[in-house]
């Protein structure tokens, strides 16, 4: 089978597609034939030697996918030969809060092996079902980002209707959170460095926007246009340099999930609105496999199909659709289709 491995030094360069023997099949474990694959930013550092730079190479990258159980183990119980499903993010995290162990060693695209391969074997405890309605790419953009949205929203804190939601930026994430949002009732502020982005979040139910470049001090905007007194939950995808005006923005009690570090991670900050406006920052990392079925069933009711960027790519093309989501050109999530 092939599989696109980084291949003895890290850089979209270095990126081969090679032929591999198919692995051995464990008893609680099946076969996937992988159908479709999407690019989160993490895959772009770990590509770049960015992420981990001591992660031993070669690596299949990539942690999302989706895939159909060609093979089952003796032992296989949760699912039947043809069924598509999604290999969850931190292999081994099924509920509740996570362990070191899993967190560590259990992440898909690095430590472990990804899914940007024809082939992959996977615990079948690390999977979940996917609803029938989705296409294999909008399937393949739920394991990282969909369920990213999913734990800041309804897992680590519960956003309720008629609340305001701000989202930062029109990554995969923030979309995700947009549309969740709005499936929950809320309104939804979006930001973005681009007006012609930003009417695409409108599109997609986003109810007052704000251009972030246009707008640098845009907490303060973005306060005002939540009354009487500020946003309750804030979507943290930019990390250093925009947690200042997050904090702007937030009402007192609010939430702030930081989930993302895109302009940074180290940066002076004033930490007295954080008690004085008692502003709960919750960190965010993924999710379990229980909130990633919450989410299929919330998708499923709702029927929400998830955004895929109009460029679509062959797994062969890997460090072109990398270079793309580097060029921030895309809208919704990148997707690779298996050749
Ligand atoms: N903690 C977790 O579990 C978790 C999970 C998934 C992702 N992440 C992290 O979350 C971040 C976003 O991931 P993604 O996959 O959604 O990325 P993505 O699809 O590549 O989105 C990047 C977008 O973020 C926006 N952006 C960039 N710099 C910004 C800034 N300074 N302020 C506001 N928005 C900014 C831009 O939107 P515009 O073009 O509209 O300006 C850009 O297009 C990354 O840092 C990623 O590593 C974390």
């Amino acid at each position: 089978m092939k599989a696109t491995i980084i291949d003895g030094a890290f850089g979209l360069d270095n990126l081969r597609q090679i032929d591999r023997p198919s692995a051995p099949l464990g008893s609680r474990q099946v076969r996937l034939r992988i159908k479709a694959v999407s690019l989160n930013y993490r895959d772009l550092l770990m590509v770049s030697g960015m992420y981990n730079p001591k992660q031993p190479l070669p690596l299949v990258p990539c942690s999302d996918g989706v895939g159909e159980i060609i093979e089952r183990g003796d032992g296989c119980r949760r699912f039947e030969i043809g069924q598509r499903v999604c290999p969850i993010f931190c292999q081994g995290w099924i509920a509740g809060p996570p362990s070191y162990a899993v967190v560590r060693n259990g992440t898909l695209g690095g430590p472990l092996d990804g899914t940007l391969c024809q082939e992959m074997v996977v615990d079948e405890e690390g999977l979940v079902a996917v609803a029938d309605y989705l296409s294999d790419a909008e399937a393949a953009t739920l394991p990282c980002a969909g369920v990213t949205a999913w734990s800041a929203l309804a897992v680590e804190s519960s956003v309720k209707a008629g609340q305001t939601v701000l989202v930062q930026g029109s990554g995969g994430v923030s979309i995700f959170a947009l549309q969740l949002a709005k499936l929950m009732g809320c309104r939804v502020i979006a930001t973005s460095s681009s007006n012609e982005k930003l009417e695409r979040m409108k599109a997609l139910g986003a109810d007052e926007t704000i251009n972030y470049r246009s707008t640098p001090k845009w907490g303060q905007a973005a306060r005002q246009l939540a009354p009487p007194e500020g946003i309750d939950q804030v979507i943290e995808v930019g990390g250093a340099q925009t947690l200042e005006q997050s904090l702007r923005a937030t009402r007192l009690g609010g939430t702030i999930s930081l989930i993302g570090v895109l302009s940074g991670v180290a940066a002076p900050l004033n930490l007295l609105p954080i008690l004085m406006q008692q502003v709960r920052v919750q960190g965010i990392l993924v999710g379990h496999r229980q909130g990633f079925e919450q989410l299929m069933q919330a998708a499923a009711a709702h029927r929400l199909h998830p955004v895929v960027d109009d460029r679509q790519f062959g797994f062969s093309q890997a460090a072109e659709a990398l270079s793309y989501l580097q060029s921030g050109k895309h809208f919704g999530k990148v997707v690779l289709l298996a050749d």
